[in-house]
């Protein structure tokens, strides 16, 4: 037997109903705020990741899934959306369009990471970004649109915000922490030594209990923000709180991703433990430049799909009941069963959700049958029925009955 590669999922035909929901719900929420979707290809040229994502971070160095295709050119899947958005929307000339360009994706993404619940190496995200508007205000819309999103699923989180500056305060920054972190590189893990040379702002990102404990004495960058930093920051506060959306201060949120300046912020579900980061994002002014165009300010978020499904699972929240045949239709025999067959098709094209027997079943078993997938109403077609052209159709949740003629049944099942 063959089985799934680890740390990928099969989503099957009895739990896809959860899918489409999560994704209505994103769409939904996508609309009112104006947001357009956009797809990007599953595979992208590795250098947009490695300038994009960053040669520093652990998605680059550890994570990717990389190949070299049949012409020889490095091919990476995509390890999370905002490269590829800002790729396409660089591609398509859409700085010289009318802005902001405000767009959202769901697509999967690919992480060689080490799986665990939450965890995967293959899974899918819910992406929004803003391209072209540089006020804080934007970041405050972006975060309304996650909070939107988590409310209409109904999952309970604490947003943590923070600002890393621009490069000018990134770099006093920097500075500083090398200053406190040198009398500890002894005590440093592997990563972090590289850190220390390349990205000193990764170092407060360690999940190392050793590094841990040494960070929790480091300085915060809020103390390092430049005057226009600090002033954007400030207005993000002010937006969020006008908007009623409750928030923490967390300066210890730098995220994973080098695109980032100014304001970050993470929803972290309080019921799910170690991966309980179902959203993150923030606010990326040098991504566009980065990758070849001109400047273009920018901000956006991604929630992963599993990790909001895992919370409503754990937390019992707002999942729907799948939706079940209105109609099943039995028959008696093997005439019968043609002309349920035959029927079915024609409440089917007239829109009903309807189903009928592929397995011979016998009548008994048809309603056993008719019973475990749901279905609301369940016609008899037996001989009297074929004779007279009206059936006999029972409402499974009442046990009430009622005669239906074939001509009027789609009529019949389209007002249930
Ligand atoms: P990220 O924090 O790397 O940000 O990922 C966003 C979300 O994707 C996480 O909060 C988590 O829910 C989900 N996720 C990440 N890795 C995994 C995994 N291995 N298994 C399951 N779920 C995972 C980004 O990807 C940025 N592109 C977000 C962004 C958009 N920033 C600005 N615009």
């Amino acid at each position: 037997m063959i089985n799934i590669p680890k740390g990928t999922k099969d989503v099957l035909p009895s739990e896809s109903y959860k899918w489409q929901f999560v994704e209505g719900v994103c769409r939904s929420v996508s609309k009112r705020f104006h947001l357009k979707e956009i797809r990007t290809p599953t595979f992208e040229h590795t250098e947009l990741f490695q300038r994009g994502v960053g040669e520093t971070t652990d998605v680059v160095t550890k994570e990717m899934y990389t190949f070299k295709d049949k012409g020889d050119r490095s091919i990476t899947l995509k390890p999370e959306g905002t490269a590829g958005a800002a790729r396409s929307f660089i591609e398509n000339g859409m700085a010289s369009g009318v802005l902001p360009v405000k767009m959202f994706y769901l697509t999967p993404a690919f992480r060689y990471e080490r799986p665990q619940a939450g965890r995967l190496r293959e899974f899918h995200q819910f992406g929004v970004e803003i391209f072209g508007a540089k006020g804080a205000d934007t970041d405050a819309e972006a975060i309304m649109v996650a909070d939107s999103l988590l409310k209409g699923l109904g999952i309970k989180v604490k947003l943590y915000v923070n600002s890393i500056g621009c490069p000018t305060c990134r770099a006093r920054f920097n500075k500083a922490l090398k200053e406190f972190f040198a009398p500890h590189l002894d005590e440093l893990c592997y990563d972090c030594k590289t850190r220390f040379e390349k990205n000193p702002l990764r170092l407060l990102d360690c999940k190392e209990e050793g590094c841990k404990k040494i960070n929790a004495g480091a300085p915060t960058i809020l103390e390092y923000l430049c005057e226009e930093c600090a002033a954007h920051f400030e207005t993000l506060k002010e937006y969020l709180t006008a908007a009623g959306i409750e928030y923490e201060i967390n300066p210890r949120i730098v995220r994973g991703l080098d695109y980032y300046t100014r304001t970050v912020f993470e929803f972290v579900s309080t019921s799910i433990g170690a991966q309980g980061t179902v959203c993150g994002g923030g606010r990326y002014d040098g991504l566009i430049e980065e990758l070849g165009g001109n400047s273009v300010p920018a901000v956006g978020f991604a929630a992963g799909i599993e990790r909001l499904l895992m919370v409503m699972e754990q937390t019992g929240s707002a999942l729907p009941e799948e939706e079940t045949p209105t109609v099943y239709l039995a028959g008696m025999d093997a005439a019968c069963r043609k002309k349920a067959f035959t029927l079915c098709a024609f409440l089917r094209s007239a829109g009903v959700y309807a189903e009928t027997d592929h397995m011979e079943r016998s009548i008994k078993a048809q309603f056993k049958y008719a019973d475990k997938i749901g279905a609301k109403y369940v016609a008899v077609i037996g001989g009297n029925e074929l004779e007279s052209g009206v059936m006999n159709v029972k409402c499974m949740a009442t046990g009430e009955s009622e005669s239906v003629a074939f001509e009027n049944a789609s009529a019949y099942f389209l007002e249930k």
